[in-house]
């Protein structure tokens, strides 16, 4: 009988946790469940001896893939794989995948959440601003920044984004403005909304040039990765610009260092853009799924590696 351990610091709703095992079960697989774990010992540990193992922002590390000696695939249950070392898991063997667009909606969700906490002075009953009439920039144009513009249009905000990964097409069919480069995005957009993955290429770019170039009362939203955020140049740009907002869903390592400008921020105590119930849900049936297909059919249509 096969094992999988799901493996989640940051455990999925119950009525989905139910619904991964209802799943597993019917296929006669014995599923796991490792929750709120302190030590990636014991992550390495649960792991040993599972042929599959379902994570969410948990690290899967060389550690894991190396002494999981039945491993053969680890499924993100979310967007992001950054967490997963890619490089050891090749070397093994061991098939990496995601769950594109399963969590985008609860995500994109958040964007405005955070958003209007933070024009409305954090609900402090001073009187605040709207989105509506406003432009919005969606750096980067996958499925969360696709909900984000769908949401958007709602407030009656203008829409528009910067992705040289989608063609111009794909983007305007949703009625969203295509600019031409990542300056002219934020040079154009009083919020800016960040769907960049953490990447070699996009750590620490976005930069003093590119915040300093926003329009007035600028609103950085950052519901992607902490690592995407050049964090002197953040630091730097608070202090020199009593207009400029930050809202994140992940705190950045530079938190205490801004805390005399909190009426300008919010950060979210613990990842939380995808802790609903339906993202839970569909990422983490996704994920099972993607499993059994794997086992019982070869299906590799989810591989990032
Ligand atoms: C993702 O990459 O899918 C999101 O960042 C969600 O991460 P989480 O599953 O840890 O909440």
């Amino acid at each position: 009988m096969k094992k999988v351990l799901v493996a989640t610091d940051k455990p999925f709703a119950k009525v989905a946790s139910d619904q991964i095992k209802a799943i597993f079960a019917k296929a006669n697989y014995n599923c796991v469940f490792l929750e709120k774990y302190t030590q990636q010992s014991d992550f390495i540990l649960a792991a040993q001896d599972a042929d599959a193992v379902i994570i969410r922002s948990d690290k899967v590390d060389k550690d894991v893939i190396d002494n999981g000696k039945n491993l053969k695939i680890v499924v993100r249950a979310g967007a992001g794989y950054d967490n997963v070392d890619l490089a050891a898991a090749t070397e093994k063997g061991v098939v990496v995948m995601n769950t594109p667009g399963q969590n985008s909606n609860a995500v994109a969700e958040l964007v405005f959440g955070m958003v209007i906490f933070q024009l409305r002075n954090h609900f402090d009953g001073s009187s605040g601003t709207e989105l509506k009439d406003k432009n919005i920039g969606i750096h980067a144009y996958g499925n969360v920044g696709k909900n984000v513009a769908r949401i958007a249009k709602g407030f009656g905000m203008h829409v528009f984004a910067f992705d040289p990964f989608v063609s111009k097409q794909e983007i305007e069919k949703d009625g969203v403005t295509v600019l031409g480069s990542v300056e002219e995005l934020y040079k154009t957009c009083q919020f800016v909304s960040l769907h960049i993955p953490a990447t070699a290429e996009t750590k620490k770019s976005i930069n003093y040039a590119l915040l300093s170039s926003m329009p007035g009362n600028a609103v950085l939203i950052n519901t992607a990765r902490k690592e995407v955020i050049n964090e002197d140049d953040l630091i730097r740009i608070f202090a020199d610009r009593k207009d400029f907002c930050y809202v994140s869903d992940v705190q950045p390592d530079c938190a205490s260092a801004l805390t005399e400008y909190s009426k300008r921020l919010f950060f979210s105590p613990k990842k939380m853009g995808a802790q609903t119930e339906e993202a839970n849900i569909n990422a983490g049936i996704a994920a099972a799924n993607q499993i059994i297909a794997f086992f019982e059919n070869n299906d590799i249509r989810f591989k990032v590696n």
